[in-house]
């Protein structure tokens, strides 16, 4: 049985895409990281209740916290804890970004292990939730800690832990390291979760059943591609995997660009709504002056308007070929 999950992704895994995942056979999912200390500062700043939000449709889900000072992270977790819209607490110790992990939040805390475990266990005991760990390989190849760092995990009380086959030096480049995820779930008995590079079923197939993991945790490959749920759903039933047809394609391009409408004043939405509609096209011919042009789109529209021609030509190739 090959367990997925979607990966925290910020700037695309908003509630609404989540659904979506969901609607595919996604079993969990977290939300994009959130400031520990921005929200105990100002809980009710917007851009923080957007991250927030859970959706009806969302079976499990996790708020994930990042945040340097382990007391007020696990002051934030308390917080969080009581409104009661969650299944679990995640603590980010994977970011990279230059504003994050050189100032010891993120990856950064893979630098500063006592920091860490102490996070760790002030989070566990100051709520009931199960309280999981997201992080790398370690800060570069010279300091591979996962290992130490899942251990130190596991005694301080965490239920579950993410390794994403990469160092931060690494960021997103070169391939995650498998194996060395393999070597982190042999060396605890909590469940761990492989994450890198997981692209299609198959991948997630393979790694399951050679690297000892509990599940995969899927990021870009499920970038304009929620229907990689729906493949391993569907090798899970011992069914071939289905194609993704044109019209599931653009059918599904529109009932995100709807939802999105319901959640977002309409420029806004008419913004976000780009990048996905260029992940939703990669790979069919004319995406990229359909992108091109749907990047000017002021309207929605004007953007489906771009997308119901192409979706005819595409269609129109498909016939003649
Ligand atoms: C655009 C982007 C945003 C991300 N945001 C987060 C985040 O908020 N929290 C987190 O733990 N990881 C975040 N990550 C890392 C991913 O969750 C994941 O670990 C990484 O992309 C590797 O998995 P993949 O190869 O399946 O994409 C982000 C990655 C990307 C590319």
């Amino acid at each position: 049985m090959i367990h997925a999950r979607l990966a925290p992704l910020c700037g695309v895994t908003d509630y609404v895409f989540r659904e979506l995942c969901f609607a595919q056979g996604c079993e969990a999912a977290c939300t994009e990281m959130v400031s520990a200390m921005g929200y105990l500062c100002a809980p009710q700043q917007r851009a923080t209740q957007e991250l927030m939000i859970r959706g009806k449709e969302e079976r499990r889900l996790t708020l994930q916290l990042f945040g340097r000072d382990p007391d007020t992270v696990a002051e934030a977790a308390a917080r969080m804890e009581t409104l009661g819209r969650y299944d679990g607490i995640d603590l980010n110790m994977g970011c990279p970004a230059r504003k994050i992990a050189p100032s010891g939040e993120g990856c950064g805390l893979m630098r500063t292990p006592d920091v860490a475990e102490a996070m760790m266990r002030k989070t566990v005991r100051a709520v009931s939730l199960p309280v999981s760990v997201k992080m790398r390989l370690g800060w570069d190849r010279d300091h591979l800690n996962a290992v130490e760092l899942a251990r130190r995990a596991q005694d301080a009380g965490i239920q579950e832990v993410t390794v994403h086959g990469r160092t931060r030096e690494q960021q997103y480049s070169g391939e995650a390291d498998w194996e060395a995820i393999a070597r982190v779930a042999e060396s605890v008995s909590i469940p761990v979760w492989g994450n890198g590079d997981i692209w299609n079923g198959c991948l997630a197939r393979a790694r399951v059943e050679s690297c000892g993991v509990a599940g995969v945790v899927i990021g870009r490959g499920a970038m304009g591609n929620p229907w990689i749920f729906r493949e391993i759903t569907q090798l899970n039933q011992g069914l071939k995997p289905a194609q993704v047809t044109l019209a599931e394609r653009f059918q599904m391009i529109e009932t995100h660009y709807t939802r999105m409408l319901s959640w977002k004043p309409e420029p806004i939405a008419v913004r976000e709504m780009r990048k996905h509609i260029g992940w939703y096209l990669h790979g069919l011919r004319g995406a990229a002056r359909a992108r091109a042009e749907i990047n000017h789109a002021r309207t929605p529209e004007e953007a489906l308007r771009i997308l119901k021609q192409l979706r005819e030509e595409a269609e129109q190739q498909d016939h003649v070929s």
